[in-house]
């Protein structure tokens, strides 16, 4: 523990109190002997769900009294105007700056609308445009299921069988995750026929962070392919550069690394060479793309006069749909703003090495780490599925729980999970027999990760 608390001194967690950190009293968790009930747990699922930033219910509570103030009048007149704050017709549109840098993008290349698979699903509508020769989707054969359904009914909707459309990617035998270079492979094994190469930023069950400039620009050197990432948990989590990394397209939740509340809003990339329109009354005959449209995409000024011509305003704005729910948008911004506070997503990276290397190095050091699996060779333990080079993987690292020879209908993961959370460790399980664990750099302390290791330990001691 001097270790983690020296270490937490010289590196300390600055934004932490500007966070609500579940306690032992809040989550009902019995208490250790000397624990009190305002102790905080060990809250490592960031990569699931956020904790809660102070000023999220401030910002909600600004919109709910613009509303009881002057109810619909608030589109247009805002009762906390001289507040600085944003009349919900433009509502996110201030996001658009604070997110941008998060993704590396152009301003104009980001727009906050929707959740994680509708956006998905808007955006495969308006790129995915396969011809007879060219109609593949590259994606994960673990790829998580909700892309998978969309990969798949986005065949169907086309006509296409997705058995003959879907090339799905699995890891080597006997390895965790993907290499590059088999990812390169079969990109150039499918050039021909391939339409979409749809993959993850970082991967939900192995944590790999996937080498995004290169296997986009490795598919963009075969005419017809465009690229797309779902960034569900690399935004927030590591640093992105999807403008220069040529990048068609991208998506994202903003519940996990984002902190912006359950089933907040998510928010999507367009490239600029995507969504110029025709704006130019020189050049007419540019169309902008066909899309998944709405009136919120439409050209601003005109948008209550119910025409019925679509004028996409110009860049990713244009793909957003509906108005969105304010709610979600200022909690968003609330999250924000603490990024940007912090100094962005270099500095929170380092951060996130520091705490992620450190919980590595404590669990190599654990009697009960295997570096290999070895379900069913009779030591109970664990080994890391996720990539040990920091270079490969973001926050997260997952554990394989592995059972005993003598008694592998044993529940051994569930039985650990049940130990850390009795005591106030709060991680991510994945049946049947994975861990996830995920320290937060805003929040997250290294004597959250001791505490953690310290009590997986003790879960194995106690089998
Ligand atoms: C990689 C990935 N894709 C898609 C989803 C689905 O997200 P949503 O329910 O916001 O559409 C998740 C949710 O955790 C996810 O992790």
């Amino acid at each position: 523990m001097e270790e983690a608390r020296a270490l937490d001194s010289t590196y300390p967690a600055t934004k932490r109190d500007a966070f609500c950190i579940p306690t032992f009293g809040s989550m009902g968790t019995k208490l250790a002997p000397n624990g009190s009930l305002g102790d905080p747990v060990t809250y490592l699922c960031g990569n699931s769900l956020g904790c809660m930033p102070r000023s999220t219910r401030a910002a909600i509570n600004d919109e709910l009294d613009a509303w009881a103030a002057r109810g619909v009048e608030s589109h247009f007149r805002h009762s906390g105007e001289d507040r600085g704050l944003t009349s919900w017709v433009d509502i996110d549109l201030p996001l658009s700056k604070l997110m941008s840098p998060i993704v590396g993008a152009r301003d104009s290349e980001v727009a906050i609308m929707g959740s994680l698979t509708a956006n998905l699903n808007a955006l495969l509508a308006a790129f995915y445009k396969p011809s007879s020769s060219r109609f593949k989707i590259l994606c994960e054969k673990g790829a998580f299921p909700s892309d998978y359904y969309a990969f798949y009914n986005q065949c169907k909707l086309h006509g296409i069988d997705p058995d003959s459309a879907l090339v799905r990617l699995e890891p080597r035998k006997g390895e965790t995750y993907l290499r590059t270079e088999d990812i390169l492979k079969a990109i150039t094994a499918n050039s021909d026929s391939l339409s979409i190469v749809c993959l993850p930023g970082i991967q939900y069950y192995s944590g790999q962070f996937f080498e995004i400039e290169k296997i986009t620009a490795h598919a963009h050197s075969f005419p017809g392919i465009v690229v797309g990432w779902d960034l569900a948990h690399a935004v927030g989590n590591v640093p992105l550069e999807l403008h220069s990394w040529n990048v068609d397209f991208a998506c994202w939740c903003s519940y996990k690394y984002l902190n912006s509340g359950p089933g907040a809003i998510g928010g999507i990339f367009v490239h600029d060479r995507h969504a110029s329109v025709a704006a130019d009354p020189l050049s007419p005959d540019v169309e902008a793309m066909p899309r998944m449209a709405g009136w919120w995409g439409n050209n601003r000024d005109n948008r209550f006069q119910m025409k019925e011509v679509f004028e996409p305003i110009e860049g990713a704005l244009g793909f957003r749909q509906s108005n969105p729910s304010v709610i979600d948008v200022v909690a968003l911004k609330a999250s924000l703003e603490i990024f940007k506070d912090f100094g962005g997503m270099q500095a929170i990276r380092r951060r996130s090495l520091l705490l992620s290397n450190y919980l590595l190095k404590l669990l190599q050091r654990s009697a009960y780490y295997h570096e290999k699996s070895t379900d069913g060779e009779g030591k109970v333990g664990f080994s890391i599925i996720s990539p040990l080079n920091e270079t490969e993987r973001g926050a997260q690292l997952s554990l394989l729980i592995q059972f005993s020879k003598d008694n592998p209908q044993a529940n051994t993961m569930e039985r650990v999970f049940g130990y850390l959370n009795d005591r106030g460790v709060i991680a991510d399980e994945r049946r049947p027999d994975v861990i996830r664990i995920a320290p937060a750099p805003l929040y997250n302390t290294f004597e959250d990760i001791f505490t953690a290791v310290k009590l997986l330990n003790d879960a194995f001691k106690s089998l």
